[in-house]
């Protein structure tokens, strides 16, 4: 592979890492991105971490073979099971992964975190609200089903929003001031959660930071003079993906191919 010529590998275990990949599409506008939606094996959040490390193993390997420069892990579940690991097995490849963004969220008193069960449950997370919300009031959910909602359904649906009531109300009645977005899913339907949260809570979503921090560790940035192509692959179908991608003009205006029911050792070269 010629380097300068390579893509910025994404993938997430559906089209949550859309809301990254979108916003790195934004902010580096002469990259290419080849993105891995594992949407077949989703949802991660209630699996062994065993599991979805080999499913990031796969994935990982998959996007270098194809001519990924970098990776970025947009799902907040593989990031907390799999990153370390996935950075000792390729030392020379920058790895970004995504994680709860607690250290913003300290500014508020009472915080609610959504993430999934296996992000909640990790050690990287325990850490982190060790280091930044030791003296906040923490409250966490871990958002069972939402996940596969959030892929089948448009944002608005019925359905979502009786989903997202359910699991916020409780946290609004406690007076949070402040939402992080602790898995990549939940800010492709933050306008629904803004709408139950109301006004008065601050809802972080960690997209942008992420998308800067690509920029900062962006090997061999593209100097070519060829238009760019983002190609996305899904080892499911790619129903949600087509129709989430309609919805994001910074990601489907480069769109060269949708690739669904993926086998990940046949990843074409889109690099
Ligand atoms: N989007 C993912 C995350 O950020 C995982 C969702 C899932 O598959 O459970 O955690």
């Amino acid at each position: 592979m010629n380097p300068a010529n390579g893509s910025i590998g994404v993938f997430d275990s559906g089209i949550g890492g859309l809301s990254v990949a979108n916003a790195v599409s934004r902010l580096l506008p002469r990259e290419s991105i080849l993105y891995v939606a594992d949407n077949g094996r989703a949802p991660y959040g209630p699996q062994p971490p065993e599991a979805i490390l080999a499913y990031s193993r796969e994935i990982t390997t998959a996007l270098l073979a194809s001519g990924a420069k970098m990776i970025v892990v947009a799902c907040n579940t593989a990031t907390a099971v799999a990153i370390d690991a996935l950075r000792q097995e390729y030392p020379a490849v920058p790895f970004v992964g995504m994680e709860p963004a607690l250290k913003p969220a300290a500014e508020g008193k009472r915080i609610g975190v959504l993430a999934t069960a296996a992000t909640l449950s990790s050690e990287r997370y325990l850490a982190l609200k060790d280091r930044y919300l030791s003296k906040q009031e923490v409250l966490e959910d871990a958002c069972v089903g939402l996940v596969p909602i959030i892929e089948a359904e448009v944002p608005g649906s019925p359905r979502l929003r009786h989903t997202l009531k359910k699991i916020l109300m409780p946290m609004v009645a406690k007076g949070i001031d402040t939402l992080v977005l602790g898995c990549t899913h939940y800010p492709m339907v933050q306008a629904d959660i803004a709408a139950v949260c109301g006004e008065n809570v601050r809802i972080i979503d960690p997209s942008v930071a992420a998308a800067k921090q690509v920029a900062r560790l962006l090997p061999y940035p593209f100097v070519g003079t060829s238009g760019r192509a983002h190609n996305f692959y899904c080892t499911g179908g790619s129903v949600s993906l087509q129709r989430t991608l309609l919805g994001l003009p910074d990601l489907n205006g480069d769109r060269a191919l949708v690739v669904p029911n993926l086998k990940l050792k046949n990843l074409p070269n889109g690099g």
